[in-house]
């Protein structure tokens, strides 16, 4: 465990490598973090996700949904994202700004393929995900391939805030190719 952070790159490093974990680590707070988007009456939208993928190299994260679930409606009247994960054993908020694009259809067979069967009927519910309905189970769960989508983050900016000793705050930004500055916390 970090106490204080001196170098901007170490600590970069280091929320890479804890988000990267929970792709694989059910236990890990990456696991499930927030997203949130702009809400169609312009309200903000959080809510919990599993994280599916990750990856530094292209600064993207990936997230599977329903197609007709009320963020994709958000997201095609503005892809901007943000996502906010707390670790507390490493007491390290990230909290990350993104733009989203959605793949679904064919070029996303593959991943498809590696849904288990448990998880597939995520993706088909009727009525569709947030529809009134009149009791507590008046929904089926069918599974539909059509209805499974990909979010695909391509992170703009990353703000690290962690609380060592004493507290240290850096901004990575792409558009300084990741170098990062210190901010006071
Ligand atoms: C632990 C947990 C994990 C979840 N994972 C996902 C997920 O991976 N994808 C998803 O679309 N919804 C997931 N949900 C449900 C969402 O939080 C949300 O209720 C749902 O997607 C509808 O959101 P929307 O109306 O904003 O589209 C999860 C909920 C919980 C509690």
């Amino acid at each position: 465990m970090k106490n204080e952070f001196y170098d901007l790159k170490e600590l970069y490093e280091y929320a890479w490598r804890l988000v990267i974990r929970g792709t694989v680590d059910k236990k890990s707070p990456a696991r499930h973090p927030t997203i949130g988007t702009n809400g169609i009456s312009g309200m903000p939208e959080l809510r919990t996700v599993v994280l599916r993928h990750a990856d530094q190299k292209t600064a993207s994260l990936e997230v599977h949904t329903d197609i007709k679930s009320k963020k994709i409606e958000e997201l095609g009247n503005n892809p901007r994202v943000g996502m906010h994960i707390w670790f507390p054993t490493n007491k390290l908020q990230v909290r990350i700004k993104a733009i989203s694009e959605i793949q679904k259809g064919d070029e996303i067979k593959e991943q498809w393929e590696k849904v288990p069967n448990e998880s597939r009927v995520s993706y088909g519910t009727l009525p569709t995900p947030g529809t009134i309905i009149k009791s507590s189970f008046d929904y089926e769960k069918p599974v539909k391939f059509e209805r499974f989508c990909i979010i695909k983050l391509n992170v703009e900016e990353i703000d690290l805030t962690h609380l060592g000793n004493r507290h240290t705050r850096a901004l990575f930004a792409k558009t300084n190719n990741w170098s990062g500055s210190w901010l006071a916390p």
